[in-house]
């Protein structure tokens, strides 16, 4: 079947609200909480391709009880920043990585792919309409969350032929709660995120509900998230909210700075993505190995024992740079020494480097894209 590709923002059209939002001082953000004035929203079908982008006052959506987002989660989603910068620019951080994950998500689960660059164009239209609502200083920001659903009403199973592309948007602090706060994880394996040929690596809402469950039983045992295994030698992939890293001393002296590789079992971080280019051109490779490989739950408590565990952190959009300071593990916890309540070295310098690039104090590749 053929794919009409007709998303064009030039046809968008504005509703403003009349019924402004307070907006909450910083200290009472909570994420995902609160919404800004107006949402995006983009009819696709069959016939029709694309229709006219509308942005309109943030409302309810309202669809037949047959429709097959609720009933085969027919569902993608991305999560995206704006930030304020010091001249009072509003910034994105590399949509156009969004978008191109958001495509592959869409491909994944027969919804309508798009031109991304035409959606950059209309959340930037957004986000300059809602702009009061991006909030000021680091570690603030405006949640961005383009979602895709299938709105056929039809309990058959099959392509939908109707869509819903809308985007909302969330001014949020940290979302752990507090800045920097190290989060213990638990190594999970009675239950599994993604699997090779599965879907883990797309951000599909589907892969989401089921680690809740699991993420209850971790925090039964003091634990906020899991960190997903896999296989029965355990390999360490992500933490569902978050890609993994960590850093191992190596015989030769050096430090090895390790994540899990793309293996179809991980998502696709834009965060993740951004810390390897960096630390591949800033740090030196005479004192750093940069891995992308598979390593196992094994591989840690072992370094940890001999001493050969130096930091390990999460990256994702929403967690940006997160401390890891614990690890449980069979029922022993694997300590992280530079965690101690604390960040490590490295996990410190990439938070820095990265909050210097979104909050467009330093440019890089041009990854931080003024809303225009
Ligand atoms: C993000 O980092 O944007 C995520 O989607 C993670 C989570 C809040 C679902």
């Amino acid at each position: 079947f053929t794919r009409n590709m007709s998303l064009d923002a030039s046809k968008l059209e504005i509703i403003k609200t009349t019924t402004p939002k307070a907006k909450l001082p910083n200290d009472q953000l909570v994420f995902g909480k609160t919404f800004t004035d107006h949402m995006l929203e983009i009819e696709w079908t069959s016939e029709k391709g694309w229709g006219k982008p509308v942005i309109s006052p943030y409302h309810n959506l309202s669809m037949d009880p047959s429709t097959c987002v609720l009933h085969y989660a027919f569902e993608l989603f991305e999560g995206m920043k704006a930030y304020r910068d010091s001249e009072d620019k509003i910034r994105l951080f590399r949509p156009d990585k969004n978008m191109e994950r958001m495509n592959k998500s869409a491909a994944r689960i027969a919804l309508p792919t798009f031109d991304g660059e035409e959606l950059i164009k209309l959340i930037d239209q957004l986000v300059l309409l809602d702009q009061d609502f991006v909030p000021k200083g680091a570690g603030y920001s405006l949640y961005l969350r383009p979602t895709l659903i299938g709105t056929t009403a039809s309990l058959g199973v099959g392509i939908p032929d109707r869509a819903l592309l809308f985007v909302i948007a969330s001014p949020v602090g940290s979302y752990y709660g507090k800045t920097f706060k190290p989060v213990a994880l638990e190594a999970t394996d009675y239950a599994v995120r993604a699997w090779p040929g599965g879907s883990g690596n797309r951000k599909l809402g589907a892969n989401y509900a089921p680690c809740v469950q699991p993420q209850i039983e971790a925090a039964s045992r003091g634990y906020q998230q899991n960190l997903w295994l896999f296989g029965k030698e355990g390999y360490v992939t992500e933490v569902g909210t978050m890609n993994a890293f960590f850093v191992f001393k190596t015989s030769d002296g050096k430090k090895e700075l390790v994540t899990a590789p793309l293996d179809g079992t991980i998502l696709e971080g834009v965060t993740r993505d951004s810390i390897l280019e960096l630390c591949r051109e800033r740090l030196s490779s005479d004192e750093w190995t940069i891995s992308e490989r598979p390593f196992t739950i094994h591989e840690v408590q072992e370094k940890a024992e001999k001493g050969e565990l130096i930091e390990a952190f999460g990256a994702g959009t929403a967690a940006v740079v997160s401390p890891i300071d614990r690890i449980g593990w069979r029922g022993k916890d694997i300590a992280v020494p530079a965690g101690n309540g604390d960040a490590g070295e490295l996990t410190k310098t990439l938070a820095e480097w990265i909050r210097q690039i979104q909050y467009g104090e330093k440019q890089f590749k041009n990854w931080s894209r003024e809303a225009k």
